[in-house]
């Protein structure tokens, strides 16, 4: 193990904003202060002009995630790859319980997934997709002993992954028993699926298509009724990529009447909006995620939420499917639904170039304070799904887990040096300022400039705690 001190930057984190030095030994954070004194041993990093924040913890990524036909394009050698080269080092991805699958078998398979190839730290949300008794029981082993203290629940995809009311209800008086939460998929799946069926009996078929089948209103809706089951249930609720002001001014609603309510944006839905629906071509399949964009106005109540505190989270949702059919072997991608918008496997990515872009667009403008930046995107995740303060901030005691991030220097965002599997990025062509030059991960550099030095498996597993309201 080697010991570092990173000398006179910035530290930024949730709360703070100071010069200092800042020791790491053993994995964690030992000691910060000025001119530290430090043995012969210890390796020096000039961060001078530079932030030194806590690295990123996305807890919304997909990787190596089958639904339906199709696998995402990034599996975790290449997914956390991206992750550290964009400043997140610890990420939340999901096992999968199926219906012939158990929930300790799900979680097994998820480890075996990023066993020997995780560069970055990791652990899961359960997608529990059927609730008996058995299941239930599963769940509380999940939080005692497995550290899945967070469950993913679908109230769209009907056939696929949508579950009732019932089965939300039940699973969240139990996980909030036990210190869990349960994040929900708001859509109502039932009136959308009829007004996909509607569209393509009328030969709606092209990706634009998408978003005009999936109205804010459903969205709101669903959100609606996921506050009020757990209301029922005294239980906390997160609710994942959320878009609509349908849906917001529910969030809003309840944490006013002190509801524990949680909620996350992704960057996608901060950057664009529903105009990329306007176009009849196939390239629009590359905004064919749910929910869909919004509007522009949404767009706007989104950033003032994020800075009020109604919104908690930035995470990425990183659901990469390729354009073209047979990159790198990817089969089953965005093709898959050319014919049928209905078939285009959902998501987008977004894992390498959210902390950037954040920085960029929401800090620069002063859409959002750099202390709310780092909460956004570290501390409120951290603590939501039972990670702080190990994962999170910067503080003795915690991972050494650290981004120096140059707030000066300008690149411009493209899919052929990004280090993602997937063959486009939203954002490319977009010069941003703002730029991660290096990363630690338990101490241990992993990223310096373009150089990577992180190995396959060198990310560990992450057991979580329980889920801390703020
Ligand atoms: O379109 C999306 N969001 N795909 C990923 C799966 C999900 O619903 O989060
Ligand atoms: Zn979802
Ligand atoms: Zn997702
Ligand atoms: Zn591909």
């Amino acid at each position: 193990m080697t010991s570092t001190v990173i000398r006179n930057g910035r530290v930024v984190t949730a709360v703070d904003d100071y010069v200092a030095d800042v020791l790491m030994e053993n994995g964690r954070i030992v000691c910060i202060g000025e001119a530290l004194q430090v043995g012969a041993h210890v390796a020096e990093v000039d961060a001078t002009g530079m932030l030194v924040l806590p690295g990123g913890v996305d807890c919304h990524t997909h990787l190596e995630n089958t639904f339906g036909e199709s696998t995402t394009a990034d599996d975790f050698r290449s997914g956390t790859k991206a992750a550290a080269f964009g400043g997140t080092t610890t990420i939340v991805d999901f096992a999968f319980q199926g219906r012939d699958v158990g929930v300790m078998q799900a979680i097994e398979a998820a480890r075996g997934r990023a066993e020997g190839k995780a560069a970055v730290d990791y652990g899961f949300h359960l997608i529990t997709t059927h609730v008996d008794d058995q299941a239930l029981a599963d769940l509380k082993l999940a939080i005692r002993n497995e550290g899945v203290t967070s469950f993913k629940m679908f109230m769209a995809y009907p056939g696929k992954v949508m579950v009732d009311d019932a089965a939300i209800f039940r699973a969240m008086r139990l996980v909030g028993q036990h210190g869990g939460v349960i994040s929900l998929h708001a859509e109502n799946g039932i009136v959308i699926e009829q007004l996909i069926r509607e569209a393509l009996d009328a030969g709606h078929t092209a990706p634009k298509y998408h978003g005009i089948t999936r109205p804010a209103l459903m969205e709101g809706e669903a959100t609606h009724r996921g506050i009020k089951l757990a209301e029922l249930a005294e239980a906390p609720v997160y609710f994942v990529h959320l878009s609509a002001r349908e849906a917001l001014a529910q969030v809003v609603e309840a944490r006013d009447r002190g509801i524990p309510a949680f909620a996350e944006t992704c960057p996608h839905y901060l950057f664009f909006d529903e105009s990329a629906y306007e176009d009849d071509g196939f390239d629009v399949a590359k905004f064919v995620m749910s929910p869909p964009l919004r509007s522009k106005e949404a767009q706007r109540d989104l950033w003032r939420a994020l800075k009020f505190d109604d919104l908690q989270v930035i995470a990425t949702d990183h659901c990469p499917y390729c354009m073209k059919e047979g990159h790198l072997g990817h089969l089953k991608q965005k093709p898959f639904g050319k014919d049928d918008f209905s078939k285009i496997p959902n998501g987008a990515p977004g894992l390498e170039a959210r902390m950037t872009v954040i920085y960029d667009g929401g800090v620069r403008p002063g859409l959002i304070s750099l202390n709310r930046y780092v909460e956004l995107t570290a501390t409120a995740p951290a603590k939501i799904f039972g990670l702080f303060p190990r994962k999170g901030t910067i503080a003795v005691g915690s991972d050494a887990d650290i981004v120096i991030f140059n707030p000066d220097e300008r690149h411009v965002i493209s899919a052929k040096t990004h280090h993602s599997d997937c063959d486009y990025t939203l954002f490319e062509g977009r010069e941003v300022q703002g730029r991660v030059k290096k990363v630690f991960l338990r101490g241990e550099m992993i990223v310096d400039g373009d150089a990577w030095y992180g190995r396959d498996g060198s990310g560990a597993f992450l057991k979580r705690g329980e889920t801390v309201m703020f």
